[in-house]
């Protein structure tokens, strides 16, 4: 099976390896890809948003499956082209066509959807530049604090949580008159505040059946004790304590069956990866958001506790044959620590010379923003970095491999966070 997997981060870098692991692979691209994924494939210089240039790679390259690894491409239509073309519609797209990744490329469209299918997520209105006084009445409403929401993808910043309604007012404006997202924010959710703990689901689905992949919990603010300005992620862990049994049961109930039972329902084919980022208010979970690709840096903690071959589960979703795959998951669980650039999510520097991989023993590195400069060195060429994975038999001592490791790893202004998953682990 000759594959091409779309993308360029830690993400796509832990897809290769998993992917490089099947005897069922003949041959793997990666477009653009980075440094690591250099490890299990051929890196392409094309762009998600290509579409013409990958098909005719796909053409000229004889790929027997697409695997779309940032929302981008999904949300630009990337599957819907390849079904709309005689040439190439016969070939497999990992990732839902464009109506199903408006769960993720419109959160109103997202929160509407939960509404019609009974799915518990926080009570909420939309509001246009036309019906902002309307919305500073609803703000009114509220209680502190308040959840504004840009519709549109707005790269992780769309979403601004206040404390006081003057205030809210006020980016309510901004994103609504000032087009502070650009056309992102020509609609804004405004939603009731969530107080819990949060956790990341992902689900497979052929569209007919489904299948859960393992949980995990992200670390998303840069600043130790969960303060700061919102990244990318600064780590996962898998194998989250309090998602029980018994939790993970009423997701499974109230989230992950009617999601996929409204799909159907609703003809929105959709094969591929839906991730449910949700709260755990007091014991029951409500959808925060829905993505519709894995979570990146949660995919570096999820793959490696995934036992089944990935290729075979690939062409499983392809083939509509999900229902015959049994989920096999690894008893270890598994801690995933980011290295980031000194200055980020703000400003920083690209092209420090990174060294002391080679010596990292029992953790593996997924390159997230690197690159090979015409010396052949890997050098950082993006905010996150590098993420470092490890498996224990607790989360402490799966954290404590990758913190020893992450010692061996220098480039100039490696930073991170020393806290992933102490809440989970003390969480009560
Ligand atoms: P998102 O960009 O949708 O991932 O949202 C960013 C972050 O905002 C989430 O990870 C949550 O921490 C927080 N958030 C979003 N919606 C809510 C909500 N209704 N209540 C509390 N926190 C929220
Ligand atoms: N780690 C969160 C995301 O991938 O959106």
């Amino acid at each position: 099976m000759r594959i091409l997997l779309l993308g360029s981060g830690g993400r796509e870098h832990t897809f290769s390896w998993k992917i490089a692991q099947s005897p069922l692979l003949t041959k793997l691209f990666i477009a653009p890809g980075n440094a690591g994924t250099l490890q299990h494939g051929e890196n392409i210089n094309l762009q998600g948003s290509d579409f013409e240039g990958i098909r005719q790679f796909v053409k000229d390259n004889k790929v027997d499956l697409v695997l779309v690894g940032p929302e981008d491409p999904l949300v630009l239509g990337i599957h819907d082209y390849f079904l709309s073309h005689e040439d190439i519609k016969d070939i497999p797209v990992i990732g839902p066509c464009k109506q199903g990744a408006m769960l993720e490329g419109s959160k109103d469209f997202a929160k509407a959807f939960m509404k019609r299918n009974a799915i518990p997520t926080a009570a909420y209105q939309t509001f246009t530049k036309e019906t902002i006084a309307e919305g500073f009445a609803f703000i009114d409403t509220l209680q502190a604090p308040y959840v504004l929401k840009a519709d549109g993808l707005a790269a992780s910043k769309g979403v601004v949580i206040l404390n006081d309604a003057e205030e809210t007012k006020a980016e309510l404006h901004r994103m609504l008159i000032d087009n502070k997202f650009g056309t992102a924010s020509n609609k804004v959710v405004i939603e009731e505040f969530l107080k819990g703990i949060e956790l990341s689901v992902f689900v497979v689905t052929d569209g007919i059946s489904y299948k859960i992949l393992p949980e995990a919990k992200d670390y998303k603010r840069i600043g130790e004790g969960d303060t700061g300005p919102n990244t990318g992620g600064m780590g996962t862990v898998s194998g989250v304590p309090f998602a029980t049994p018994d939790f993970m049961k009423k997701v499974e109930d109230r989230i992950i069956k009617p999601t996929i039972s409204g799909l159907k329902r609703e003809n929105i084919p959709y094969k591929g990866f839906i991730f449910i980022g949700l709260m755990n208010v007091a014991g029951n979970p409500y959808v925060i958001e829905y993505n519709v690709r894995m979570g990146d840096p949660e995919t570096e903690s999820v793959l490696p506790r995934l036992k089944n071959d990935f290729v075979e589960l690939l062409q499983a979703i392809g083939t509509n044959s999900l229902k015959d795959i049994t989920i096999e998951i690894d008893e270890q669980v598994t801690a995933t620590v980011m290295l980031v650039s000194e200055g980020y999510p703000g400003s920083y520097q690209k092209g420090k010379v990174i060294t002391g991989i080679d010596k990292v023993e029992g953790s593996i590195v997924f390159h997230a923003g690197t690159s090979l400069n015409a010396a052949g060195n890997t050098i950082t060429n993006g905010g996150r970095v590098l993420a470092v994975t490890s498996y224990g038999a607790t989360l402490q001592e799966a954290l404590n491999r990758s913190y020893a490791n992450i010692e061996h790893i220098h480039f100039e202004g490696k930073s991170f966070r020393k806290d992933i998953g102490q809440d989970v682990i003390n969480f009560k």
